[in-house]
């Protein structure tokens, strides 16, 4: 059998690690991706003041080592290759190409200077090559981030360390050398509905207390529902309360710069200034209703106020880009499948050995090591489905390298990433850190074109 994985994230290691492990079959597998490094969110997403869970990167490397897998990197599915090409090269395809779109708010003013969606922002600071000329302008003093998820969190995060916490991390250079010039004092991290609704992750939560120079500050009046409560039957959101409640009751430090936690509120409009950047950031306060099936939805009451901040991050959610040859299902923004089996998205009918793995497939929901199982359960319908059929003759393994070779491009193997790896780590020992990222594929391919 001859499988290609598109996409080289945690969800299309824990693939190829899966099929490669068979005991009862050979599986070549040629795993593909559009940057010339692996690894997908782990590198550009996972944020660089988070180095213990970007270790994983070692079981993906040994995945990578087994003998009869092989890295494709600088291949764009949709652009340097197509659907129709790989299903004449390999038996079976498994889209493993995560969300890399950002969802909007829909509001007025959302595309001004200094609103920046956070998968601009966080690939920013990660060093991702789409990124690294975004213009993020901290010369502003107050910022808000919209949205109450772990991305959230992260994303004010970075706002607030101090040059000394970042320099130590895998920070893209440019980035750390934008915050060691940030005005940004205040951050304020706006949630729609209530503090027992919001999607952090306690530790993440937590996390907020223990920075060098800012200090969280809730005030009393956002957790007037939960005084004397005992417990909400939800052990994450009774910690998420606690954590809350901590903070309400401490005094920030002085000269500490401050995070501050809003809920119940909903932007309306990005305010611009004359000069078309943002001033201010309209909310609505909301009201929480109770529906059928136990949600609790925000519900706005019209009363509005302005909130002067001069940078608002939207950070709301993510959702899977658009491929061409690849089908689409548009309501939930995902490759269309059915328990990771691609499908048509009209007649639902099964697209024979196609196959979705990861964010991909289910939206952008889940951490990293949810999807070892999640991707087993795929490959799982992949050995059922394949058994069913006598594999077809292919052309030789190499002939996909030809191909692409003709086409001029510059392609990038294991052995290619792990000498940028070294120069990367190289780089990073002059200033005590792990690595420091090359953000930019030219250059990454100058690298690679010397030797
Ligand atoms: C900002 C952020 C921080 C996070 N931090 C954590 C954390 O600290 N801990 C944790 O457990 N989880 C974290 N997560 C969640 C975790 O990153 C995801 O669960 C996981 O990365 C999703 O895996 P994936 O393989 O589906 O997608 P990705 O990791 O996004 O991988 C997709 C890969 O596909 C490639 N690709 C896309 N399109 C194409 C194409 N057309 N052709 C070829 N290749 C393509 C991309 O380049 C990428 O390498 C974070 C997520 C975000 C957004
Ligand atoms: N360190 C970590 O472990 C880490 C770090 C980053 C990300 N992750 C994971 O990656 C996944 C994605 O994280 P995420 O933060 O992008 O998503 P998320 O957890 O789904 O949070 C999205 C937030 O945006 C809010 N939102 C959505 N639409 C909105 C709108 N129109 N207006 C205002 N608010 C809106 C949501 O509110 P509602 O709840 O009201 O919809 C929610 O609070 C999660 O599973 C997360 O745990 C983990």
């Amino acid at each position: 059998m001859r499988v290609a994985i598109i996409g080289s994230g945690p969800a299309g290691f824990y693939a190829a690690e899966a099929l490669l492990k068979r005991a009862d079959a050979v599986v070549d597998v040629d795993m593909f991706d559009r940057l010339p490094t692996p690894y997908g969110l782990v590198r550009g997403g996972v944020a660089p003041d988070h180095q213990k869970i970007k270790t994983v990167i070692r079981v993906f490397a040994t995945t990578a080592a087994r003998p009869t897998f092989r890295f494709l990197g600088n291949v764009r599915l949709g652009r340097d290759v197509t659907v129709a090409e790989l299903r004449q090269h390999y038996h079976q395809i498994v889209y493993a190409t995560g969300n890399e779109a950002d969802r909007r708010l829909g509001i007025p003013g959302e595309g001004i200077a200094r609103c920046t969606p956070a998968t601009v922002f966080v690939g920013w600071y990660n060093g991702h090559p789409d990124y690294r000329h975004a213009q993020i302008d901290l010369s502003v003093h107050r910022a808000a981030v919209v949205g109450n998820g772990n991305v959230a969190v992260d994303a004010a995060r970075i706002l607030l360390r101090t040059p000394a916490e970042l320099e130590r991390t895998d920070i893209a250079a440019h980035a750390l050398e934008a915050l060691r010039n940030s005005q940004v004092r205040e951050v304020f991290i706006l949630g729609r509905r209530g503090p027992e609704q919001a999607a952090f992750s306690p530790a993440e939560l937590k996390e907020l207390g223990k920075m060098e120079a800012a200090d969280p500050v809730v005030a009393p009046g956002e957790l007037a529902g939960y005084v004397g409560w005992e417990s909400t039957g939800n052990a994450e959101k009774d910690k998420n309360l606690k954590i809350l409640q901590s903070f309400a009751a401490q005094q920030p430090r002085a000269h500490a710069k401050k995070l501050h936690l809003r809920f119940l509120v909903s932007p309306t409009e990005v305010i611009a200034d004359a000069a078309g950047n943002v001033a201010g950031l309209a909310l609505e306060r909301n009201r929480l209703e109770a529906r059928t099936g136990g949600t609790v939805a925000a519900r706005g009451t019209g009363e509005i106020e302005v909130l002067e901040v001069g940078m608002v991050l939207p950070a709301i959610g993510y959702a899977a880009e658009r491929i061409a040859g690849v089908p689409y299902d548009e309501e939930a923004r995902v490759i269309a499948n059915d328990d990771g089996r691609v499908v048509d998205p009209v007649s639902r009918a099964v697209i024979a050995n196609e196959y979705v793995v990861g964010w991909a497939r289910t939206g952008p929901k889940g951490l990293i090591g949810e999807h070892k199982r999640a991707s087993a359960h795929v490959v799982g319908h992949m050995i059922a489905d394949g058994a069913e059929f006598a594999p077809r003759a292919l052309p030789k393994r190499d002939a996909i390298v030809s191909l692409l070779r003709q086409r001029g491009l510059q392609l990038v193997s294991f052995n290619d990433w792990k000498q940028l790896d070294d120069v990367e780590v190289a780089r990073g020992a002059r200033r005590g850190a792990p690595r420091d990222k090359i953000a930019d594929v030219e250059a990454m391919l100058a690298v690679l074109a010397q030797g």
